[in-house]
């Protein structure tokens, strides 16, 4: 569970503090205990200097630091928790949005008045180091009211398109930069073996050549190196390493595997993005037979940054390092030593960052962290903010807040969404519907619902139902599609149809949720009220075609025999004109299964090639005929 305060109870506050901390800026900054007096850096010093290699104007910088500029460095703190003035005070090198974490005006315009608001805060200090500010785009800048919400990644991954993911990445990065934010925590490079797994849906798919052929959104993020061109924003690989693999598909939970299983399975994808060139990885909560992977310096420092040769810098994620070494959650002074010393770089503690750097002050003043360590961190960090540009370019660049929700990015994000549509069953060719069909029949939950069809990580941290942004829900879609003289009728439980219609489309599934929220431990099957939904229509005797709006495949083998289609649209984002696009035929659907469905959530995990026999197998898709 997350530690104290839990997000959802603290994010209102956030919102109150945030608008008051970029607003108020106290005139004399007070001096934290420790700090020698330092004097502003001169403005002809090395570390200032463009034309100068990054590597020495890092060293310039370095030896100009105190240990509290060092140890604020390695800090990320939550906007909620923090305001300009602590990113002064306390030197903070980061400032986050936890999922949710929005300022009062939640616009392009309100995201880049608060972050340029503790850029400034950053640039009142000696030495001016900028700040960085990260955020979940994980699916689009899927935080702010009327972004272009793509495909969650798992539909991303049904499309076997790194072309198109990669001009995903450019578009989600121009409309992020535009606000500030200069860092997006993804991609998810997780590789989802059981689908009971809440984060599931994170994933491009169950065997890693799929999440590393998607690595291209990196480069879509980054450009071709970091810093490299406009709105290039700092990319994440995540959750460094085995999240995808742990036992039961509990989040957070343990992957017992051999390090050579873990060597095949896990790994392929962060190597790949390491050979892109990403600038960050962030580590995953889970544990790698036993040992939390916040703790495992092997896997971290040795392979990682050793064998793998990674050079940006490594974050932990959302008090992670609160987990390591098990029993209570919570900061203590020896998590802080396992977490540094096991490779980490910059801490995610939201809301007890303060205690985090008096401890690991005090982890160095006994000697149990290194200098050494505390400096190959800051130099991590310090490099990418260099190659970034984030000394010269260090405020929002509002020209970009033009493509903010565009047509153009919705347009794509329309074309993901039907590449990614999968269809699993077309008993007696019912698809493509006729756009002249003359009476369609719309029902289900998910076929009027933005929220839903967005799924988590929007708006919120667990997303919500409701029209909880700007987009088009399927059932719009299926409107927009059919001719003149063809009528939609929608009756959200189905009640109401008739033999006068041509076709009954249902539109049912999974409501949003994020992380261990998602975790299936029980069962998959649909809800009661879609159950309802489906027999309230099969009474009709009207042929149906199911639409699964969902985060992963689902129980339903005992339903299928019923349905006259079936068609897997995971969790399109705002674009539902994508699912009609592919339902009547406009596009021709070349979605394949990126995980193998299985025949009863009792047969997970099934992955292919483990000798099990799914439902649809790893790389199933039916097309049309013409
Ligand atoms: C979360 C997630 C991680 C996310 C981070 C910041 O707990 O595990 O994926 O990037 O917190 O929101």
């Amino acid at each position: 569970m997350r530690s104290f305060p839990p997000r959802t109870l603290v994010l209102g506050l956030a919102t109150a503090l945030g608008a008051l901390g970029a607003a108020t800026l106290p005139a004399q900054a007070t001096t934290v205990p420790g700090r020698l007096h330092e004097r502003p850096a001169p403005s002809n010093a090395p570390y200032l200097d463009a034309r100068r290699p990054v590597r020495e104007r890092v060293e310039d910088l370095l030896k100009r630091m105190t240990l509290d500029d060092k140890l604020g460095q390695m800090t990320q703190a939550e906007r909620g928790g923090a305001t300009p003035q602590d990113v002064t005070t306390y030197r903070l090198g980061s400032i986050l949005s936890g999922g949710g974490s929005v300022p009062a005006e939640n616009t392009p315009q309100g995201w880049a008045d608060m972050v340029d608001g503790y850029q400034r805060g950053a640039l009142a200090s000696p030495l001016r180091i900028p700040m960085i500010y990260g955020a979940d785009a994980v699916h689009g800048h899927n935080n702010v009211y009327g972004a272009t919400i793509f495909p969650h990644n798992i539909g991303l991954g049904a499309t076997r398109d790194p072309r198109l993911v990669q001009r995903i990445g450019r578009a989600v990065a121009e409309e992020v930069a535009g606000t500030g934010v200069q860092w997006t925590f993804a991609p998810c490079l997780c590789v989802a073996r059981n689908d009971r797994w809440g984060r599931t849906y994170e994933s491009f798919g169950e065997v890693p050549e799929l999440p590393s052929a998607m690595t291209t959104e990196i480069v879509g993020f980054q450009g071709r190196r970091l810093g490299s061109g406009p709105a290039s924003i700092l990319a994440t690989a995540k959750h460094y390493v085995g999240d995808g693999g742990t036992t039961g598909g509990k989040d957070q939970g343990d992957t017992q595997v051999s390090e050579a299983e873990l060597r095949k399975i896990h790994l392929p994808p962060f190597r790949e993005a390491v050979r892109r060139g990403v600038g960050s990885v962030m580590i995953s909560y889970s544990s790698w037979n036993g040992v939390k992977m916040h703790g495992n310096k092997y896997l971290i420092t040795d392979v990682l940054k050793g064998e793998l040769g990674f050079k940006g810098f490594v974050v932990s994620d959302y008090n992670g390092i609160d987990q390591i070494g098990g029993g209570t959650p919570g900061l203590t002074p020896e998590r802080v030593t396992a977490a540094v010393n096991a490779g980490i770089d910059m801490f995610m503690q939201p809301w007890d960052w303060k205690q985090f750097i008096d401890m690991l002050r005090g982890e160095v003043a006994n000697g149990h962290v290194p200098m050494s360590r505390i400096d190959d961190a800051n130099r991590r960090i310090l490099t990418v903010k260099f190659q970034m540009g984030l000394f010269e370019h260090p405020f929002a660049d509002r020209s970009f807040q033009r493509t903010f929700g565009s047509d153009q990015h919705r347009a794509l994000a329309r074309r993901a969404v039907a590449e990614s549509q999968v269809v699993l069953k077309n008993a007696g060719n019912v698809l493509p519907l006729s756009r002249s069909a003359g009476k369609i029949f719309v029902a289900g939950k998910n076929a009027d619902d933005i929220g839903n069809q967005t799924g988590g990580w929007t708006l919120t941290w667990q997303g919500s139902s409701g029209p909880i942004t700007k987009g088009t829900t399927i059932l719009q879609g299926i409107r927009q599609a059919v001719r003149p003289g063809t009528s939609v009728t929608y009756s959200k439980d189905g009640t109401g149809i008739d033999r006068s219609y041509k076709v009954a489309v249902a539109v049912v599934g999974e409501t949003p949720y994020a992380e261990y929220m998602g975790d299936r431990p029980d069962g998959m099957g649909l809800d009661d009220q879609d159950l309802s939904t489906l027999a309230n229509l099969r009474a009709s005797g009207v042929p149906v075609v199911v639409v699964l709006v969902s985060g992963r495949p689902l129980d339903i083998a005992a339903q299928l025999p019923q349905w006259n289609g079936l068609v897997e649209s995971w969790l399109p984002g705002t674009e539902g004109q994508g699912v009609a696009d592919v339902l009547f035929g406009t596009v021709r659907p070349t979605g394949r299964l990126p995980v193998s469905w299985p025949r009863s959530a009792s047969q997970e995990p099934v992955n292919r090639g483990d000798g099990k026999s799914p439902l649809f197998p790893y790389g199933f898709g039916l097309t049309y005929r013409h």
